[in-house]
């Protein structure tokens, strides 16, 4: 078993252990109100799977655990089931000292946390990521959120769980697609921070090893987070490919994952970056090397148009500039302010 300290405004651990779902209840027990009531937000395609194991170690540790299960997808997280979630909060009675629980993947995370974030308040949250894009990225840091039609994460608050608990053995049931996308995640990190780590991507394509890179990951997000909490600076080194990523991902109508938007707007960017003379083409190409290894995708069918004007909604904007995410080598990206005016000559460059 792994923990890892994350000393936020509120401070938490990562556990990273196999099997670590049949422990929930034990785990638990050390953050909340012994006893309380505890709201299992989930959905459709992880609650068949996971549900029951969670709920009954709950309940096994003294917890009484009522739950909510939406269908599965980025489609959910929209400002009508966030209500629904609330009303469901306030029908089953759950008061200040109780707690939320959100067992999936990133939507699930980000939902339920942001439910978390608002109900009476703000009320204890536990998060168990079940894909390796929650485990490495959304579940930790206190980003939460819902979408709305013009864009994603439009709505939100900082909240920070008060743990998280992984457990890698889940991805042996995760669909092939659904590891891949949270491998572009891990690929950021690499082109972000760690060249090491890119390296061991490069080598060993999706057979890498899977809890040390997850242990790795979380780690580096931990420092970010700790480093800028509430995203005025370092922490938007985060964002490398989501801009442009976010815009596929909203033009294609959440069609298009998360992983696969982010991996075609890392490699937009990083074009644009060797276009401009910003970092070697040798970048680029072992980008697109490795992401073509884990058979992620490099180019996109939307025009510079389309993307330039559905990224002029990206929350990362302010006033007429944006924070572009720009490598200058592997492991090493440089936050570029970006005036609004000259982003569509950049993406073109990227195209
Ligand atoms: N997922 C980006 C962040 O947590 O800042």
């Amino acid at each position: 078993m792994t923990r890892i300290n994350v000393p936020a405004s509120k401070q938490y651990y990562v556990i990273v252990c196999n099997n670590v779902l049949n422990d929930a209840g034990l785990h638990l027990q050390q953050v909340l109100t012994p006893s309380c009531k505890i709201a299992i937000i989930s959905d459709s395609h992880v609650w068949p799977l996971y549900g029951d194991k969670v709920q009954n170690s709950l309940e096994l540790t003294g917890f009484q655990v009522v739950n909510y299960v939406f269908p599965a997808g980025e489609t959910s997280k929209n400002a009508t089931n966030y209500l629904e979630i609330l009303n469901f909060l306030a029908q089953n009675q759950i008061t200040r000292s109780d707690a939320i629980v959100a067992l999936g993947g990133g939507v699930v995370g980000d939902i339920a946390g942001f439910s978390a974030a608002t109900y009476l308040r703000g009320i204890a949250y536990v998060q168990i990521p079940t894909t390796l894009l929650a485990m490495v990225d959304s579940s930790i840091g206190g980003k939460t959120a819902i979408d709305l039609p013009v864009g994603k994460n439009l709505v939100g608050a900082f909240y920070q769980p008060d743990l998280v608990l992984c457990d890698p053995e889940v991805l042996t049931t995760l669909p092939h697609d659904i590891f891949t996308d949270g491998c572009a995640e891990v690929i950021k990190y690499g082109m972000l921070y760690d060249a090491a780590l890119f390296d061991h991507l490069m080598n060993n394509g999706s057979a890498f090893d899977r809890e040390k890179v997850i242990i790795r990951c979380i780690e580096l997000k931990r420092d970010t987070v700790c480093a800028d909490e509430f995203d005025t600076g370092l922490r938007q080194k985060l964002n490398l490919g989501h801009t442009i990523g976010h815009s596929i991902e909203t033009l294609s109508n959440y069609m298009i994952s998360h992983g696969q938007a982010v991996s075609t707007g890392m490699a937009i960017v990083t074009k644009a970056a060797a276009a401009r003379n910003l970092c070697e083409r040798a970048v680029l190409s072992d980008l697109l090397t490795v992401l073509d290894k884990f058979k992620l995708p490099t180019v996109t069918e939307y025009s510079d148009q389309q993307l330039f004007t559905c990224a002029l909604s990206d929350k990362k904007r302010a006033g007429s500039s944006l924070n572009l995410i720009v490598p200058r080598a592997i492991g090493y990206c440089e936050i570029i302010p970006t005036p609004v005016d000259m982003l569509k000559s950049f993406i073109q460059d990227g195209l």
